[in-house]
This record gives C-alpha cells, structure tokens and sequence, in this order.
C-alpha cells in the first residue's frame, strides 16, 4: 500500500519502519512540528492536510497524533474516502458524532485504543477472569495503568477499555472512578487509576483483591513495535476487506470488525 502517516511523533517512526518491513511505501509523513516529517503544516489547517494526503497519492491513512488535534483530523479525512487507521486516544466521548460523519461523508475510519494483539488478547482474559470472580462475593477489583510521562491522556484508552471489558463480566461494580477518593469507595465503583513515569511504552495492571489472596493479571509492552505493526495490519485488512466486499464504506470501525480471530 502507499500510507499517508499524520503525525511522525515516536508513534509515527515507529509505523515507518512497521509499514516498510511489512513491502509498503510511506508516501508522505506530516506533522505541525518535528523536523524530519516530509510535510509540515500548521495545526487545524484542515486543508493543508487533505491536500497533503491527495498530493501524497495515499491509499491508506494511519492517523496518530494527540488527542486536542485527532477529532479535527479526521474531519479533514474522512471526505477523502482513502481508508484510514486512528490510533490517537482521548476521544471515546466522540466515536457517535465520528460514525454519523463516515455515513454522512462516505469515508471509512477504523480505531482501537490499542493495537497489540496482546493486549486484545488481555480483554478476553479480563472478561473471564472477571466472570469467575463476579461468583465470589469476597473479591474486590481495580485496574492500573503506567505510561511515559509525556503521554497528554489519563487514564489510558486502553484502561478504560479493559475497565468496560470487566465491568461486562463483574456485576458488583458498575461505575468508573478515574480521579482521587476524597472517601472511601463505594462497592459499585472500580478505581481505574494511572501512574506517568519515564519512557515506560505502556503497563496496564488488573487486580482482583480479597482477604486470601490477590489476583493480578499484567500486561507490559515492551517497546511500540506492538502497537505499529497491529496498526499496519488493520490498515491492511480495512482496505481489503473494503475491496472484496466484507465490509462496508461509509462507517467506522473496531478491532472485532478486523481481527474477527480474536473475537
Ligand atoms: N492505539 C494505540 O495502540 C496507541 C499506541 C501508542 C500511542 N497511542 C496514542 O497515539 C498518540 C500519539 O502517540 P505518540 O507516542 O506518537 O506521541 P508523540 O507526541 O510522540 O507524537 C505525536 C505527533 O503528532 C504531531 N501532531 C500533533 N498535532 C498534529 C496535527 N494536527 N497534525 C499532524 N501532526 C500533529 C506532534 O507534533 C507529534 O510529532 C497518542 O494519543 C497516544 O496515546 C495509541
């Protein structure tokens, strides 16, 4: 495929050297401010970067830059029709408004917190941990996140994702608290919280807790190459199920429409 990347931050690297091992051209990188990107424009010119894109002759979009700069991207995009891949976090809030524009525009959009197979792999494992646990009065749960510290969200994407995956299974709790306790919990609320440290690429913690013993259930990346090869492979599978039918233009997508093996 011919990529387009938007945003050539650490993410944007990373999809480089991802997309090229993987026999693709990255026909142009645009960012409003590292050096080395092939296109430099000013943020919110929302022109300037679809003409970089048509300009680029794209036929595949991978979209990661931060979340005040990604709801403005896509606007900008999505009338391209060019299949694109988001991997920007902090607009959950917004997946309706960003569905309805895809049906209104024609364009195609597919997004996931997070793109390593492992941690998809993580929710599964959460749901049935969660499950079991919901059997036992005794245990309590919380889950918790570690990211590098110039990471602009909190909690994770991915946190809140697997927080939704437990919640699922774990009928006690139906409630997420994401900031500080000024008193004790109540029972129905799950503590979600987030640490910023360092380069740490991303460490989610799920705990199941009771007098007996403790349950923890990890997942650590160790380094971005996860999250830019899935990223690749979903855009992959976006344009070619497009082309053989399997899915349709003109809306937006997840990981269970892409990678059906892991759901
Ligand atoms: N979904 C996943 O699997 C996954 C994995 C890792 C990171 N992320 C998310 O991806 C995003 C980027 O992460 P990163 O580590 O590459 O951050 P980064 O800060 O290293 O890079 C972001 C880049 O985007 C650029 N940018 C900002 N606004 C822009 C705009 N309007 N147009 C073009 N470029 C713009 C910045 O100048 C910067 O170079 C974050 O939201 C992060 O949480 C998601």
């Amino acid at each position: 495929m011919k990529i387009a990347l938007v945003g050539y931050g650490k993410m944007g690297h990373m999809l480089e050297q991802s997309a090229l091992a993987f026999g693709h051209s990255v026909v142009s990188t645009i960012d409003v401010f590292v050096p080395d990107a092939k296109v430099k424009i000013s943020a919110g010119d929302s022109k300037a970067l679809a003409d970089a894109v048509v300009s680029s002759g794209a036929d595949g979009i991978i979209e990661f830059t931060h979340p005040s700069s990604v709801l403005e991207n896509i606007k900008a995009l999505l009338p391209l029709k060019i299949p694109m891949v988001v991997g920007t976090t902090g607009w959950n809030d917004k997946k309706e408004e960003v569905a309805s524009l895809a049906a209104k525009c024609g364009g195609t959009i597919m997004t996931s917190a997070n793109f390593s197979i492992g941690v998809n792999i993580l929710y599964k494992i959460v749901e049935d941990a969660a499950r079991l646990a919901n059997k036992f009065s005794e245990y309590d749960a919380a889950i918790w996140e570690m990211h590098h510290n110039q990471k602009a969200d909190s909690p994770s994407g991915t946190a809140l994702e697997i927080a939704n995956h437990l919640l699922s299974e774990f009928k006690r709790k139906n409630s997420i608290v994401t900031n500080e306790f000024k008193e004790k919990p109540l029972p129905n609320q799950l503590h979600v919280s987030s640490t910023r440290c360092g380069t740490v690429p991303g460490t989610h913690k799920v705990f199941f807790d009771c007098e007996a013993d403790t349950i923890e259930i990890a997942h650590t990346a160790r380094s971005r190459k996860g999250f830019a090869n899935g990223a690749v492979h979903a855009l992959e599978n976006l344009s070619s199920m497009l082309k053989e039918g399997k899915l349709k233009s003109g809306a937006l997508y997840g990981m269970n429409d892409i990678f059906p093996e892991l759901f």
